[in-house]
């Protein structure tokens, strides 16, 4: 077979991979769930893997010429057991959605409870929302935080627990800057006799390089993306005690899935192995220095952070103060324009809508694998301020823009 790349079979798809390669260069990527992998994740996950069905678990294929798979595969939970000590992993499922239903799937029978957080207080669709199936086929109730102080309210969700009595508790979440106390959590969970799902699709890089406590060895369930903080490229896992080992492989292959996507697994190896180089507990640190550096500046100028501040690699921005007739959305779109690429987020109390919230998250991950440091944040920051306060001025976003083109040029990124 002749070897023929992208724009010789496809200059449409070409142009735009290499707009979107351009577009991340050029612009600040801080969607807080987003990072930059190396290109040694992007050479794991374009490899010919992609061609090899792989159905079972090493040793044990449905499939014959598996033994680079079966390589593969074991590495990836090798290294993920080496980063997060858990008993069993399963590195198989394709996305961290996936990861939280095969818990469910493997531990509840349809109608069962779940208690999770809210999603306008920072939880997540996967953990019961009515718009995905989990919210359709289980009885879903969910705890807040604390309307005053923008932290988890442990009391009220133990007391939620006492009254609802769920099968299970999910923890872990999507925009919630604060670090967990996973401890508190499964004591709620133990006195009503429920399990404990720590969801730590965000964390799961802050939790690796052991800068945030790992919910391993406390809660039942551990499930993350891999694509997140950990910048394993794109992916999920599920890891659990011994005992529940078999019924979570079960539940993600064939329970919820066909056959593992082996080039993303080659990918989660290869990220997993950079995550357990030294350089990996640094970049982590960085990341939260980065997002506290740039909360305090928000600060600073004015805007008022949900919880006040930040403990991980997130902000949530309450708009509704500083900025009464800025949506998130406004914002969003307006930053996208200065070349700072966010989205808008619901905020406890939200008193507008999922589709026009009236906050905005923001995080560092991306902008700290790139070199990005506090001053960086703190300029970040500022040029925040300046497009939030003068969201229709062309000229103000202009002047932005060019800032942004400055701090990328001095912190390149796949050259
Ligand atoms: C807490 C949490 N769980 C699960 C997910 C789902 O991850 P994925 O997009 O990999 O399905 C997310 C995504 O952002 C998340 O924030």
């Amino acid at each position: 077979m002749e070897h023929e790349h992208v724009r010789d079979v496809d200059p449409a798809v070409a142009d735009a991979l290499e707009g979107e390669v351009d577009r991340q260069r050029e612009s600040l990527q801080m969607i807080a769930s987003e990072n930059h992998v190396s290109e040694a994740v992007l050479d794991a996950q374009g490899s010919a893997l992609t061609n090899k069905y792989a159905e079972g678990y090493p040793g044990s294929r449905y499939y014959g010429g598996c033994e680079f798979a079966d390589e593969v595969e074991q590495h990836a939970i090798d290294r993920a057991q080496e980063l997060f000590g858990a008993d069993h992993i399963n590195v198989q499922p394709h996305s961290g959605t996936q990861a939280n239903q095969a818990v469910y799937f493997a531990m509840l029978e349809p109608g069962d409870k779940i208690l999770s957080l809210d999603l306008t207080h920072g939880g997540h669709l996967s953990h019961g929302h009515p718009a995905n199936f989990v919210g359709q086929l289980y009885d879903v109730e969910q705890y807040e935080v604390d309307a005053e102080t923008g932290y988890l309210d442990y009391e009220g969700l133990a007391e939620h627990a006492e009254e609802f009595e769920p099968d299970i508790i999910v923890s872990g979440y999507s925009a919630y800057p604060r670090e967990i106390e996973w401890g508190r959590i499964q004591a709620a969970a133990d006195s009503v006799d429920a399990l404990h799902l720590a969801d730590i699709a965000h964390i799961t890089g802050l939790v690796a390089a052991g800068v945030h406590d790992s919910p391993v060895g406390i809660a039942d369930f551990v499930t993350g993306s891999t694509h997140k903080t950990i910048r394993a490229g794109r992916g999920g896992i599920v890891m659990c005690d011994e005992e529940y080992a078999d019924d979570i492989d079960a539940a993600v292959f064939p329970g919820g899935q066909g056959g593992p996507l082996m080039h993303n697994i080659a990918g989660k190896a290869v990220g997993f192995k950079e995550a357990l180089a030294p350089e990996f507990e640094d970049y982590a640190e960085q990341t939260v220095a980065n997002a506290k550096a740039l909360g305090e500046r928000l600060v600073e100028n004015g805007f008022s952070l949900v919880s006040g501040g930040t403990d991980n690699h997130l902000v949530l921005v309450d708009l509704r103060e500083s900025h009464p007739d800025t949506s998130g959305g406004n914002a969003e779109e307006a930053l996208e324009d200065a070349g700072i690429v966010l989205n808008g987020n619901t905020v406890p109390g939200e008193t507008r809508s999922a589709f026009d919230p009236s906050g905005i998250r923001v995080g560092t991950p991306a902008l700290t694998t790139r070199g990005f440091d506090e001053d960086d944040c703190r300029t970040v920051a500022d040029l925040i301020t300046r497009v939030i306060d003068t969201p229709d001025d062309e000229a103000v976003l202009a002047e932005v823009r060019e800032d942004v083109e400055s701090l990328c040029d001095a912190n390149p990124l796949y050259e």
